[in-house]
């Protein structure tokens, strides 16, 4: 007999899971620290259109190749056009390499959480207590193992039990702690400088640069261009509405990632006396400013606790979606059952995982393009493997195996409202988008230009 595909068990469950693998980490830290880097309101407003456009067009497009199909990413462009697997390899390879790191980084968060949780804020407001424990060995790999074990049990238990169950819970409270949180911030004597820091637009700060770091943001932000959205439409019942799916999931993840500027750009302003520098580059922003301003906020405790425990739903809903991805490629592409892929999957991340996050400790000789380990697997995989899946993606359904495809999948669900616009975003606009990000990228890399 022929197992029968897991599916979410309606709209709600899909979004929310989708949502839940969109709003990570990449909302909560890199977007107010691009947002306030880039002259604010104009980031915003960039962001904002970048992602109706674009992001709309790649994610109705994965979700409908997924759905389509039934079918994880190589599987699933197998089935389209032969030619075109590739891409679904392309996707396998990125995801597999995001995950161990996503969940090393996921792991700082637990052990941040433990921290406030037991009342030491002013140590964490430390420098060296973020160097200490990162370059350290056996604790940073203790609590990614932790991190890791809650994320491979939800995949375990499979998609409707597991992951729509986890996000269903998750999400709701991320939302309220989250409003909470960026409301008791704004309100804060002196935020009101930040505020306007954060919303009105810098004319002066808008270059191209901008729109690219937008663009980057965005894919990674709604976790295009990795497989994800193809295994997560892949679950999505046939009688859901896809356009208006995707329109609620990119809603959720962008309002998340302005919220989060509420959160962290007038707290940081007030704190650094409208220092800028305070808002700087990394994990550095979430794992020293923050507990810098926790210490010196009143309930600041109790405020950076939550702030940690938000923090630990956003990643563990996407590393969720992450492990989910490499689990149902292998599945799909070997037959394997749930429970032995997720075994072996969650092997892998333990083991790499190790490897990077001793990458800021005893293994911190390897360099790679002057990189070290988590860096260069970053850059790799968000900087060159996701453009060019996005680009390989527009190009084989724009011109390929058309689109149609998606037209079809979407329009069961009644008329596709914007299949005009849809159709010249693929074909033409998107793929250039695209192949500047990597440009883009590779002379960052490089040094020929300085972001
Ligand atoms: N979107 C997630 C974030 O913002 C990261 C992610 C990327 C998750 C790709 C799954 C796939 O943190």
């Amino acid at each position: 007999m022929e197992n029968k595909r897991s599916s979410f068990s309606n709209t709600l469950g899909f979004v929310l899971a989708a949502a839940g693998s969109a709003v990570g980490l990449g909302n909560l830290w890199r977007f107010p620290y691009l947002a306030a880097k880039y002259g604010g309101g104009i980031f915003i407003l960039v962001y904002l259109i970048l992602a109706v456009t674009l992001g709309f067009t790649l994610m109705i497009t994965e979700i409908a190749i997924g759905r389509r199909t039934g079918l994880s990413a190589i599987n699933a462009f197998q089935k389209l056009d032969k030619r075109f697997g590739i891409i679904g390899y392309l996707a396998c390879a990125a995801s597999f390499i995001i995950t161990p790191y996503y969940c090393v980084i996921g792991g700082w968060v637990v052990k941040y959480l433990i921290t406030f949780l037991t009342g030491n804020v002013v140590a964490a407001a430390e420098e060296e207590y973020y160097n200490g424990f990162i370059t350290g060995s056996a604790e940073p790999i203790l609590w990614f193992g932790v991190f890791v074990l809650f994320t491979a049990v939800v995949v375990m238990i499979g998609v409707e039990k597991g992951i729509e169950r986890a996000s269903c819970v998750l999400m709701p409270v991320l939302i309220v702690l989250t409003v909470a949180i960026a409301l008791y911030c704004v309100t804060r004597p002196g935020a009101m400088e930040g505020v306007k820091y954060y919303l009105l637009p810098d004319f002066s700060r808008f270059s191209a640069t901008t729109v690219l770091a937008a663009m980057g943001q965005l894919f990674y932000s709604m976790s295009l261009a990795m497989g994800t959205m193809i295994t997560y439409g892949s679950y999505m019942k046939k009688e859901d509405n896809l356009e208006k799916s995707v329109r609620q999931i990119e809603l959720f993840d962008t309002a998340l990632a302005i919220l989060a500027g509420f959160m962290i750009v007038p707290s940081v302003f007030v704190f650094s006396g409208g220092n800028e520098e305070a808002l700087g580059k990394g994990p550095s922003l979430m794992f020293v400013t923050m507990p810098k301003v926790f210490e010196n906020m009143k309930f600041g405790s109790i405020i950076g606790t939550v702030f940690f425990l938000l923090v630990l739903f956003a990643a563990l809903t996407s590393s969720i979606s992450l492990m989910e991805t490499n689990v149902s490629i292998v599945c799909d592409k070997w037959g394997w059952s749930r429970k032995r892929t997720t075994a072996l999957t969650t092997v892998y991340v333990l083991i790499m995982g190790a490897v990077i996050s001793l990458g800021y400790g005893s293994l911190n000789f390897i360099r790679i393009l002057g990189m070290g380990l988590l860096d260069f697997f970053d850059f790799i995989s968000n900087s060159i493997l996701m453009p060019v899946i996005g680009i390989l993606t527009c190009i084989s359904i724009g011109f390929f195996i058309k689109p149609q495809v998606v037209y079809d999948e979407v329009e069961i669900n009644g008329e596709f409202k914007v299949k005009r616009f849809y159709t010249v975003m693929l074909k033409w606009i998107a793929p250039v988008c695209l192949i500047l990000i990597v440009l883009f990228a590779v002379a960052e890399a490089a040094g020929w230009i300085q972001v």
